[in-house]
């Protein structure tokens, strides 16, 4: 580059493939040849209209757009940039190389933001995921759009500038401006309005969502309507221990990527509960959409609950695609451009009727459905989805007397209050954080003696199930010896475990 082509300004920008960050430099000269400016880098359609806005932006702002001609770089080129966020690089670059900001004050400086034709920086989805991804690669600085800067600011290790508009960006970077202060985004623990004690009766059902709550096993609750399902469904929820700081920065670095987070919300610690409708796309639940593919349900459920309701008028095709992901704690989404992978630790609860239209095995009505639309209901539940639902319950509807009755069970904060006790058995074997349900087979296997494994393999083999159900029923009876506060597992704890299990005619068929 010669002394009269002007000074090479080089700014940073991340590109996100799913939440993994990419470092894109964007370098901006001045060249020989025509006035005008020329992008290179494979730009997609967004990155290119993003000149227009520049362009006016930048004269709006009384600042001086290039009369020379200009190559701007971004680089790598076979990364995708996809989207909005890399205007404000590309304007900082652009007055780096035209000597508006001192190319110098560019060094270390990280940008993310969408430049509006009036000069104004706004934010956008997925500043938090950019700002952690900066971090990671070893920014100084990122500059960020002031509504995003709480967002950002999340990030420990990180300083993070939040601007208005194009002239305060560049009035700071000169120097002649401060900085605004950046207050972080609060964090904040909404408590759960679910009480458990409003659900009456059903003990059964209320021992598996506290042993769903403890191990992080899935849950499947069949019954006919009005028997409290959902209701149970989402009071397990309830019963989940706040997220620590790093979990709630990754589950809302998802949720800041798929748009559903407001860049000024505080932080919160509660898991995610998600509750897509019946109706949901495989697409929705999986992830998806043009361009590089967004989260779907399962990774905005990340750390949190997957309730799915009326399992059974899902079609087969879509519950399928599910068992991947489950299996993984990762969805991985794979486009002609890109492939992606989100994290989907979740607990699946799902609850169903027995039959279409809900009654089969209900003592207080008669099913009327035809055995060939039972047959058909059923199987939209394949084995392998149901070899995961590890706590299976009938539901029995609770009579009307006692649903009118004072409340007869436990309040939510004094089954909280075990969960969390038995969570931390499980922690401490295992690792901070790690619940029975993602411990692995070995370390399960080793918590039980040779007679309980084989009391569970002579079960497994009477009911026919499949050896993946082996593990995972030895996972929940883990989870009801560290309620009891056992340190090993004994032959009462998988009686209990393989009970849940049992093929019901009412579930299974
Ligand atoms: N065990 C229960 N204790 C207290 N209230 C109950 C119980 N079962 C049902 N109810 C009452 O009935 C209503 C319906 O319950 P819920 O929606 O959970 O049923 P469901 O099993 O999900 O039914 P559906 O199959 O129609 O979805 C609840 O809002 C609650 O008022
Ligand atoms: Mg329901
Ligand atoms: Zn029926």
């Amino acid at each position: 580059m010669s002394a009269a082509h002007g000074r090479l300004a080089e700014v940073h920008a991340v590109a996100l493939v799913g939440l993994a960050p990419h470092r894109v430099r964007i370098e901006c000269s001045r060249a020989s040849g025509l006035p005008g400016l020329r992008l290179v880098g494979l730009p997609d359609a967004a990155v290119r209209e993003a000149e227009d806005r520049i362009r006016t932006a930048i004269q709006r702002s009384g600042l001086r757009w290039p009369q020379e001609r200009v190559v701007v770089n971004l680089a790598p080129a076979d990364l995708p940039k996809v989207g909005t966020g890399f205007d404000l690089a590309l304007a900082l670059a652009v007055l780096g190389a035209t000597e508006q900001v001192p190319v110098g004050a560019l060094g270390g400086t990280w940008a993310c933001g969408e430049v509006g034709l009036d000069g104004s920086i706004r934010p956008v989805p997925g500043t938090l995921p950019v700002a952690l991804g900066a971090r990671d690669l070893r920014a100084e600085r990122l500059i960020v759009a002031s509504a995003a800067a709480g967002e950002a600011a999340l990030v420990q290790g990180l300083e993070v500038i939040g601007v208005q508009d194009l002239a305060e960006v560049v009035a700071v970077l000169r120097g002649v401006r401060r900085p605004a202060e950046v207050i972080p985004a609060p964090t904040a623990v909404e408590a759960s309005t679910l009480e458990l004690a409003d659900v009456r009766g059903q003990p059964v059902a209320r021992r598996a969502v506290e042993l769903a709550a403890t191990g992080s096993h899935h849950l499947l609750l069949a019954g006919p309507p009005g028997c409290g399902k959902t209701m149970l469904a989402r009071r397990l929820h309830a019963l989940l221990p706040p997220l620590e700081l790093p979990q709630a920065l990754e589950v809302a670095a998802i949720h800041s990527l798929a748009g559903e987070r407001p860049p000024d919300a505080p932080l919160s610690l509660v898991p995610p509960l998600r509750e897509p409708h019946h109706s949901v796309s495989a697409a929705g639940l999986i992830g998806g959409g043009s361009g590089v593919p967004r989260p779907g349900e399962l990774a905005l459920a990340h750390r949190g609950v997957l309730l799915l309701d009326e399992l059974l008028e899902t079609p087969r095709w879509v519950l399928d695609a599910l068992r991947q992901p489950l299996e993984r704690g990762e969805v991985a989404i794979t486009r002609a451009r890109a492939r992606v992978c989100y994290p989907s630790r979740v607990l699946m609860v799902a609850a169903t009727n027995p039959c279409p239209c809900g009654h089969l095995g209900d003592p207080r009505r008669a099913c009327t459905c035809r055995p060939d639309r039972i047959e058909r209901y059923r199987s939209r539940l394949s084995g392998p989805l149901l070899d995961r639902l590890d706590l299976q319950v009938e539901v029995q509807a609770v009579d009307l007397e006692r649903l009118a009755g004072s409340s007869d069970g436990e309040t939510t904060a004094t089954v909280a209050e075990r969960v969390v006790r038995a969570r931390s058995c499980a922690a401490h074997r295992w690792g901070r954080g790690v619940a029975n349900a993602h411990a692995t087979s070995a370390q399960v296997r080793a918590t039980a003696s040779t007679a309980c494994l084989r009391a569970l393999s002579r079960a497994i083999d009477s009911l026919g199930l499949s050896a993946r159900a082996f593990d995972r029923t030895l996972r929940v009876a883990r989870t009801i010896a560290d309620l009891q506060g056992a340190s090993g597992v004994e032959t009462g704890h998988i009686e209990e475990a393989i009970a849940y299990r049992l093929p019901t005619p009412s579930v299974v068929g």
